[in-house]
């Protein structure tokens, strides 16, 4: 502050300095400002004021009272900048986000592997033309048993273990109450998925081309086993399907399952309901048939049951024996599903441990 002959407004400015230089806040400091400059502030009223003095004082005087004024605007100017940056810092401060804490992950549906791999098997055969066909799980024993070539006392029924269900009302189709004795249908838990392939010929002509997934149920409970489990049945029916037929479709599909070149053999076997029967061997997809603990050092992996419909079966749902030939086959999904994706405990298929279903997303 340079020097003055008027020690009234050197006091005024030495005032207004010390509060400008006291006030800690922008609020406070624009009351410092409207004390001093304001309309009615001190300084403006000396300027005022000026027009009472003499005229031959009245220049310095108000030459005096500028120079004041500058300072004390500049001094303003100078806090508030500096009020307004430590006033932005702390607020910076205060509202800081700590971008460096880890989300919260939302957990991630998936289907089931079983699903999944019934929808892979289901995709492949729409693909060639094949209808997805379903029928009930309580089925009647015509179904799941007589109409498919195994009588009563028949040993193949020692084949399933099949739980047996009483009492069960309702449900019975027309056709099956007219076979069996109206008040003698036994219901059983469907043992396999082969009961579809009877209901669709029932109901259709050929050409029947169709795949039937499903649960099926037998009384049997351990390591390689469950109560439930799921398979897919394929039927074709038509003029002049051979054994080829068949050999073509699944050698082309388990290639395409297992997006490998395998090698794939036929084995001959015993279905009642088929004529011939084979059993369809992949080679060990754990050990490329090299012989591994999986496939029992064998290097082959069993992975489905087939054949040529035996005509007892066209019998039944009256189709024409000399006409029609047709192939069958049926696959368990979760053996499939295993050996697709390595998993090496059926358990794990029906445990719904996160932890293991979100592998498959
Ligand atoms: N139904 C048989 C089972 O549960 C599987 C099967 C074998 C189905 C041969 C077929 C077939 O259609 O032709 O073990």
């Amino acid at each position: 502050m340079s020097e003055s002959n008027n020690p009234q407004l050197e006091a005024l400015a030495a005032e207004a300095l010390a509060e400008i230089n006291a006030a800690r806040e922008t609020v406070l400091l624009d009351k410092v400002r409207v004390n001093y400059l304001g309309k009615k502030g001190s300084i403006t009223q000396l300027l005022k004021a000026l027009g009472k003095l003499p005229g031959d004082e009245r220049a310095a005087a108000g030459a005096e009272i500028n120079r004041v004024k500058q300072e004390v605007q500049s001094a303003l100017e100078h806090q508030r900048v500096a009020l307004e940056n430590a006033e932005l810092a702390a607020r910076l401060a205060s509202e800081k986000i700590d971008v460096s804490l880890a989300g919260r992950g939302r957990p991630q549906g998936s289907v089931h592997p079983v699903t999944r791999t019934i929808e892979r098997i289901q995709m492949y055969f729409e693909q060639v033309g094949y209808a997805v066909a379903e029928g009930p799980e309580i089925e009647d024993d015509y179904h799941n048993f007589e109409a498919l070539n195994i009588p009563a006392h028949h040993p193949a029924r020692a084949m399933h273990d099949t739980f047996y269900v009483s009492d069960f009302i309702g449900g019975a189709s027309q056709e099956s109450e007219a076979v069996a004795s109206s008040n003698d249908i036994k219901y059983v838990l469907r043992t396999h998925t082969s009961p579809v392939q009877v209901r669709v010929m029932e109901n259709s002509e050929p050409p029947v081309r169709i795949i039937c997934p499903g649960r099926v149920y037998r009384c049997d409970s351990d390591l390689t086993h469950t109560p439930m489990f799921h398979q897919v049945e394929g039927l074709v029916v038509d003029e002049h399907v051979t054994f080829a037929h068949l050999k073509g479709v699944i050698q082309s599909f388990l290639k395409v399952f297992f997006e490998k070149d395998l090698a794939v053999r036929f084995r001959p076997s015993y279905f009642p309901f088929t004529e011939p029967s084979a059993e369809v061997d992949i080679a060990c997809v754990m050990c490329n048939g090299q012989g591994c603990r999986v496939c029992k050092n064998t290097g082959w992996l069993e992975v489905m049951g087939c054949g040529m419909v035996h005509p007892n079966v066209f019998s039944h749902v009256g189709y024409d024996t000399e006409k029609y030939t047709g192939f069958a086959f049926g696959m368990g999904v979760e053996r499939l599903a295993m050996l697709r994706y390595g998993v090496n405990d059926l358990r794990l298929f029906f445990d719904n441990d996160v932890r293991f279903l979100a592998q498959f997303s």
